[in-house]
């Protein structure tokens, strides 16, 4: 099988077992230079890997010890709006299953839907609505893989929402939390769309993370997940939004983003 092949040719490269696979969104691919001893697979490299078209995305896989975790991060994630479908843009997390990972930390920037948030702030999902008119678990289900019908009443694992939200007390950082509505994109949204998204109970919007968190839910990864509020969304400021703003603000936010995780994963609970 294509998951099982990927992994394998990995697994050549590897001395240790991942435990925690990271997804970096968008400008949130810094996280990946932190990795002590890294082995840096580029995508195009492994079998049956789709390649990463967006600007801000590396396109590699980077394995090594983080706060004395070891992890595999993905520098770069697969998007619905580049044209891939849902089992390529899950593909990395089989891939992650099959290698050992139990935890899956995933990351984004997202366009703030709550007014009482700003650009730049750091929002730990709550929960998701998925919202991209597709599912990655759509066809026949192999229930060595999972259940042909997932519960996803907690998607966000609590104990990890918990744990978040202790670290950044920890740290004296303010965090947000909230719901992810996922988009299909590449289009941001309108107003007139984002002001429907808040009557849906949506805090922040964006165009990844919920085909990704959904496998690993199949799967039985416990995910938590983190929104960098890159932007408020459409229609609240007076303002056109760009993937430029988006960069910028995600890069702001940077040295706080990475102290975040790093202690998540130092104070990691088994
Ligand atoms: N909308 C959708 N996706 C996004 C946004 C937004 O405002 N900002 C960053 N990703």
């Amino acid at each position: 099988m294509n998951t099982k092949e990927a992994a394998a040719f990995i697994r050549e490269n590897l001395t240790t077992t991942p435990a925690v696979g990271l997804i970096l969104g968008s400008g949130l691919g810094v996280l990946a230079e932190e990795i002590q001893n890294p082995i840096q697979i580029s995508y195009k490299d492994i079998p049956h890997f789709p390649e990463s078209t967006v600007s801000g995305h590396k396109g590699q896989l980077v394995i090594g010890e983080l706060e004395g975790r070891q992890v595999i991060a993905m520098q770069g994630r697969f998007h619905y709006y580049e044209g891939y479908d849902m089992k390529q843009v899950t593909f990395p997390v089989r891939v992650m299953k099959e290698l050992g990972v139990e935890t899956l930390f995933v990351t984004n920037a997202a366009g703030g839907i709550n007014e009482s948030f700003n650009a730049g702030d750091l929002m730990v999902i709550t929960d998701h609505i998925n919202n991209m008119g597709d599912n990655p678990l759509i066809g026949a289900n192999d229930d060595d893989l999972g259940p042909r019908f997932p519960d996803m009443s907690e998607a966000y694992d609590r104990r990890l929402i918990d744990h978040a939200m202790k670290s950044a007390d920890r740290l004296g950082l303010k965090i947000q939390r909230g719901v992810y509505i996922g988009n299909k994109g590449p289009v941001y949204e309108t107003g007139a769309e984002v002001r429907m998204l808040r009557t849906w109970g949506g805090d922040a919007v964006g165009m990844s993370t919920v085909p990704e968190v959904t496998v690993a839910n199949h799967a039985g990864i416990r995910v938590l997940g983190i929104s960098c509020i890159s932007n408020m969304a459409a229609g609240i400021l007076d303002q056109p939004l760009t993937h430029e703003e988006v960069i910028e603000t995600t890069a702001h936010v940077r040295e706080d983003f990475l102290s975040f995780v790093k202690d998540l994963l130092k104070t990691l609970p088994a």
